[in-house]
């Protein structure tokens, strides 16, 4: 049966009420009875890049592109999941959950039922039903809108619910375990708690947050750089046992820091001969990082979008030289986001090595900055760039009709 989701046509008619008709429609085709539909967001982070999995602060919102999830209980102890995107259908017998899926879509739906089991919530059989439109490999978070909205609605259909922060945390877990990613909590968190019109400061050590009203003259954009992330979960892994190796080594020596979360810029410096030179990069990036996004928080509370610009040019800067995480097309966006007329500041977003870029641009500059750095862009990597601005959007939901159930 040729999916209703597949192609262009898709994304670009996109509205919650049709998606939901569609999803529910192809799901009686194919299973042959009525769903329930649920969807999680992708994000955009702000600001507090590569900080979650030391225990920081990160700035995210939540965007309205979405993981959706249609899904009815089976009778047996079997999950079935058919993805829209890929054309494919995978299964896990709940009975036997081992599961060896890395690199396939799978691990990422599969995966949460097998983490939810693991974790102890008894989940039963379903069949699902999934489809995104967050592009994948870009650094919106593809894959925990997908782990979130099956999570959710495997829970839900099975007559179960959990706190959103536990949610995150099983996804997260599923994605370290089964996808062979070592990421922090910032996507799932986000995926879970997001609120419309707000971005969150997320402490990633409590998981406690604040919502920041966004600029009132203000916007953030969103270039693509089409170049995709994919083989990238090496490099993320040993970033994280860089910042690992420079907490251990601290920590013999500053008894009170347990993870680079507990490290401030002087405590860096004064130890900073006993680290290896990248090991010490690392970590000044972490630490630096997490000052810019307490930093970038006074600035959205004052309204102050010249000094969040300032912090976000820093903050790309950091990522660039001290992480090296970007890549020459992420500096080539930003390069030309930089010179453009209204551009506060621009900076990569996610976790690198391809994927978006972010700007503050005034207001009345919006619509000139979207056509403007295409050109020039294309002139440079023979890429077309995908342009975004989202609109801050909640965390997980079940949709019913077009009507969003809290
Ligand atoms: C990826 C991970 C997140 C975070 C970012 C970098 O998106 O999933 O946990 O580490 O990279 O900030």
């Amino acid at each position: 049966m040729e999916s209703q989701f597949s192609g262009a046509h898709a994304a670009s008619n996109d509205t919650s009420a049709s998606t939901a008709a569609r999803l529910r429609a192809e799901f009686r085709a194919r299973f042959g009875r009525e769903p329930r539909v649920f969807r999680a967001p992708g994000r955009v982070n702000l600001i507090g890049e590569h900080t979650d999995y030391t225990e920081g602060f990160v700035m995210p919102l939540a965007i309205n592109l979405h993981a959706w999830v249609a899904a009815a209980p089976r009778e047996d102890r079997r999950v079935r999941v058919y993805s829209a995107n890929v054309g494919e259908t995978a299964e896990l017998d709940l009975a036997k959950p081992q599961l060896n899926a890395q690199g396939h879509w799978s691990a990422y739906i599969l995966g949460v039922a097998a983490s939810l089991l693991g974790a102890g919530h008894k989940i039963g059989g379903a069949d699902l039903l999934v489809y995104g439109n967050v592009p994948m490999g870009a650094g919106l978070s593809s894959s925990a809108s997908v782990e979130v909205a099956s999570g959710f609605a495997m829970l839900a259909v099975s007559g179960l619910s959990m706190p959103p922060a536990e949610l995150a945390k099983v996804c997260q877990h599923a994605e370290n375990r089964y996808a062979g990613a070592m990421v922090g909590i910032m996507d799932q968190m986000m995926a879970c708690c997001g609120r419309e019109n707000y971005a969150l400061l997320l402490d990633c050590r409590t998981l406690g947050y604040e919502l920041l009203p966004l600029f009132r003259d203000a916007q953030f954009v969103v270039y693509n750089s089409m170049v995709k992330h994919d083989h990238a979960a090496n490099e993320y892994n040993q970033r994280r046992a860089d910042c690992e190796t420079a907490a251990r080594i601290l920590s013999a020596r500053i008894p009170s820091v347990k993870t680079l979360r507990d490290v401030t810029i002087e405590d860096l410096e004064r130890y900073a001969a006993d680290l290896p030179s990248n090991v010490y990069r690392r970590a000044h990036h972490v630490v630096t990082e997490n000052a810019r996004v307490l930093a970038a928080r006074v600035a959205l509370e004052k309204s102050d979008p010249e000094l969040f610009g300032a912090l976000m040019k820093q903050s790309h800067a950091s990522l660039r030289d001290d992480y090296n995480v970007s890549c020459a097309e992420l500096d080539i966006l930003v390069k030309l986001a930089s010179n453009s007329p209204g551009v506060y500041g621009s900076r990569m977003t996610g976790g690198g090595f391809g994927g978006c870029t972010i700007s503050l641009v005034d207001s009345k500059r919006v619509d000139d900055f979207k056509q403007a750095i295409a050109a020039e862009y294309h002139d440079a990597t023979k890429l077309t760039p995908d342009v975004y601005s989202f609109h801050a959007s909640d965390g997980v939901q079940e949709v019913d009709g077009g009507i969003i159930q809290k």
